[in-house]
């Protein structure tokens, strides 16, 4: 793959461009994209231009750039992400119907949570979490679920970097949040009340394939609304989730048998 004079190669660029996508900038202009890309601008404007009639971007009638079906589609049909949320959607319908606030699937990707679905109610209190959005480790149950089952290389990397502190009650102590991490393996559950805003609480449960945790199911509740009835559905929509992806397994093993 060439490489420019930089030392990137063509790959890296693309991935920055795309990367330049997010919820605050869904529509862009070339310009923005190269500027926000770290690109000269012919070279941005270059990439847009090879993206878009590949059909990964798309335009529209004012000329801005924006993320096309195309690339949701080739993201989305391979991916192992769409098997855990096809396993996961049912129950999590359930958990949503019974909490009518919000109810998330997330895994560990690098040193983050990456929410793959949300359920939310149109009366539903605050909620930061964004499908393919991304929340740090520390701060959220789901993060902290994710975190007490990870390998001890990821804990102790976590532990050793600044924990930031997104609101007052974050923990931003590597003593406190090694103490959590034991508290939410000794539970089996996280709740993390303000830790990502004052309003609301975060609970969290693990979901197991083959013995290993693969996400966490999550729901987000105004601030004092959490409770043991929830930590109930939440664990058994995660039972459901785990006899739903065992089943998946067992079909895929027969079928490459
Ligand atoms: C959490 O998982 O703890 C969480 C996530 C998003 C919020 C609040 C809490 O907005």
């Amino acid at each position: 793959m060439a490489n420019s004079r930089s030392g990137d190669s063509v790959i890296d660029r693309i991935v920055r461009v795309l990367a330049t996508f997010d919820a605050e900038h869904t529509e862009q202009t070339p310009t923005d994209i190269s500027r926000r890309a770290g690109l000269p601008a012919s070279t941005g404007h270059r990439l847009v231009g090879d993206l878009v009639r590949s059909g990964v971007l798309e335009r529209d009638e004012e000329g801005r750039a924006r993320v096309g079906m195309r690339l949701w589609e080739l993201a989305t049909r391979g991916s192992m992400a769409l098997g855990l949320r096809q396993a996961a959607l049912p129950a999590m319908g359930r958990v949503q119907a019974a909490v009518r606030q919000h109810t998330q699937l997330g895994v560990l990707d690098g040193d983050q949570v990456l929410f793959l679905e949300r359920l939310s109610h149109p009366d539903a209190g605050a909620n930061i979490t964004r499908i393919a959005g991304r929340l740090p480790l520390h701060a959220s149950s789901s993060g902290l679920v994710l975190l007490a089952a990870a390998p001890a290389a990821v804990v102790e990397r976590v532990l050793a970097a600044p924990l930031e502190r997104l609101a007052a009650e974050t923990i931003d102590d590597p003593g406190a949040l090694r103490r959590k991490l034991a508290e939410v393996r000794r539970l089996g559950y996280a709740v993390a009340p303000g830790s990502i805003e004052a309003v609301s609480t975060g609970v969290a449960v693990p979901i197991r394939d083959r013995g290993s945790v693969v996400a966490a199911l999550g729901v987000v509740l105004p601030r004092g609304e959490e409770n043991d009835r929830v930590v109930a559905a939440l664990r058994d929509a995660a039972a459901e989730i785990e006899l739903s992806l065992a089943r998946s397994s067992t079909i895929l093993a027969t079928f490459e048998s």
